[in-house]
């Protein structure tokens, strides 16, 4: 399996491009920008504002997108209608720039994204795909062109649609949507940090796909690559034979304990893994959890096994007599859940930047019977996020609702990790760490309503 992902601005032959390098390697080609061109669509059909984030928001539930690939050649489909080219008018080009910017719209595609290039090999373009869809993309290219040369590109090809539009106009509206895609909150046109960058300014396309499938081939043959299915591949790996070397960050004490007692813990609370191959290989992480009892910063550390998470857990824990030494051994540590605890923070910081990982509850207080979307949840792991730049990786735990505690079965389920820079953090705007607890916690409900819905599914095809 292998993915590429293409990023850049509108015009710079992303799509004409990676469609013959796909045609040539033989994988598939994923559009991107037709997803959001197709929520622009429905939200244009129904009159509303592509900039009003709760009008667009609430037309999401009435929206139904499939994508197929009939003959090689990608179709989407809108609640089952295949739109073709109503999608590519340069109207359509604005008002999917305009709804990219909703985190909810974002949110919505995000999966379906990642879902085929999980089944897959893809060449992928977009905005995000080496930041945001694809951090572990095989390689990743940043394709641009000078605003002029791309504007005649775009220009050529509306007029070989047979649409009437004047150069000039192509132009301005192409700066327009680069300077709000490149300048929005959420996930900005950028450039991956290992991206590499190919301005293919004044080069046909028959010298890009050479340069690009150039590309490619160096970095497969060079053993850059691997042929781990997407799947199983550790998001927060780093390429190549770095990978399997990764230093271990459990204290000696801890892996004594880990290595005697982990399956004694897993068998007393019956605990499954669900999605064990998202654990990253590499430390310096942020775990963030839902909480409903007391044992689940055991069942975090029993599920988490290549490093030790060490937990944020209540100072009043650490007064409980034989309690508090084995939960300093296991390597929590104590916050005061009172006020905003600075020494917890700091605490968290330096472990992370140490490449330690660390775990913590954003609820901050456990909430057994009530849908985690309806509790109150506090910024820590925003801030800690944002002052380490730590990828979070997101966990749901679920346990079966029997009355004694004990042997009743907890699922761990661990979601991809989110990559640090697709939280697109503003220092100089306001409520970044409210927006940043969002996504977060929103991730973390999904996980939990995704696994619930596929065990009900399970459960009704046994019974048929
Ligand atoms: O690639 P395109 O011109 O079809 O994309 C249309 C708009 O969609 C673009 O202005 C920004 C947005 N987009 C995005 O934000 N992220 C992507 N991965 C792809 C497109």
């Amino acid at each position: 399996m292998i993915q590429i992902a293409i990023d850049g601005p509108g015009g710079a032959g992303k799509s004409t491009i990676s469609k013959a390098v796909a045609a040539k390697l033989g994988i598939v080609y994923v559009d991107t920008g037709a997803l959001y061109r197709t929520v622009g669509y429905y939200v244009r059909s129904k009159e509303v504002d592509p900039h009003d984030r709760e009008g667009v928001g609430a037309l999401l539930g009435e929206i139904s997108i499939e994508v197929k690939y009939v003959d090689g050649t990608q179709k989407v489909f809108l609640n089952g209608e295949d739109l073709g080219d109503r999608i590519r008018t340069p109207e359509m080009s604005m008002y999917a720039s305009a709804v990219s910017a909703i985190p909810a719209v974002r949110a919505f595609l995000l999966e379906t994204q990642k879902d085929i290039a999980r089944k897959n090999s893809v060449i992928m373009d977009g905005r995000d795909i080496g930041t945001v869809i694809l951090p572990n993309a095989d390689v990743k290219i940043y394709l641009t062109a000078s605003a002029e040369c791309r504007a005649k590109r775009r220009y050529d090809e509306l007029i070989a649609k047979g649409q009437t539009v004047n150069y000039e106009d192509v132009l301005r509206e192409m700066n327009e949507r680069d300077e709000a895609d490149s300048s929005r909150e959420i996930a900005p046109a950028q450039a991956a940090a290992d991206a590499i960058v190919f301005d293919n300014t004044g080069m046909n396309l028959e010298e890009s796909v050479d340069a690009i499938i150039k590309l490619v081939k160096e970095k497969t043959e060079s053993g850059e690559t691997d042929d781990t299915p997407p799947e199983q591949k550790a998001p927060s790996d780093k390429k190549g034979k770095e990978k399997e070397k990764e230093p271990r960050t459990d204290s000696r004490l801890y892996r004594v304990i880990y290595a005697i007692f982990a399956g004694i813990v897993g068998w007393l609370f019956q605990i499954r893994v669900i999605n064990q191959q998202n654990e990253p290989t590499k430390g310096g992480y942020l775990v963030c959890g839902n909480h409903t009892s007391a044992t689940d910063a055991v069942v975090i550390c029993y599920g988490f096994r290549k490093h030790q998470v060490r937990l944020m857990a209540k100072k009043e824990l650490f007064k409980i007599p034989v309690l508090a030494p084995l939960i300093r051994m296991l390597g929590a540590f104590p916050i005061d859940r009172s006020g905003s605890d600075v020494g917890a923070i700091k605490t968290s910081v330096k472990l992370l930047k140490e490449g330690k990982c660390m775990g913590m509850f954003p609820q901050g207080h456990r909430y057994p019977h009530e849908d985690p979307r309806s509790t109150p949840v506090k910024n820590g792991a925003a801030l800690i996020a944002t002052r380490t730049h730590a990828d979070v990786v997101p966990v749901f735990i679920m346990r079966k609702n029997h009355a004694f505690k004990l042997f009743r079965r907890t699922y761990l389920v661990i979601g991809e990790p989110i990559p640090y820079e697709s939280f697109a953090y503003n220092p100089e705007a306001s409520g970044e760490y409210a927006r940043i607890t969002e996504i977060i916690f929103d991730r973390i409900c999904t996980l939990g309503e995704e696994f619930a819905k596929e065990q009900k599914q399970k459960k009704q095809s046994k019974k048929k």
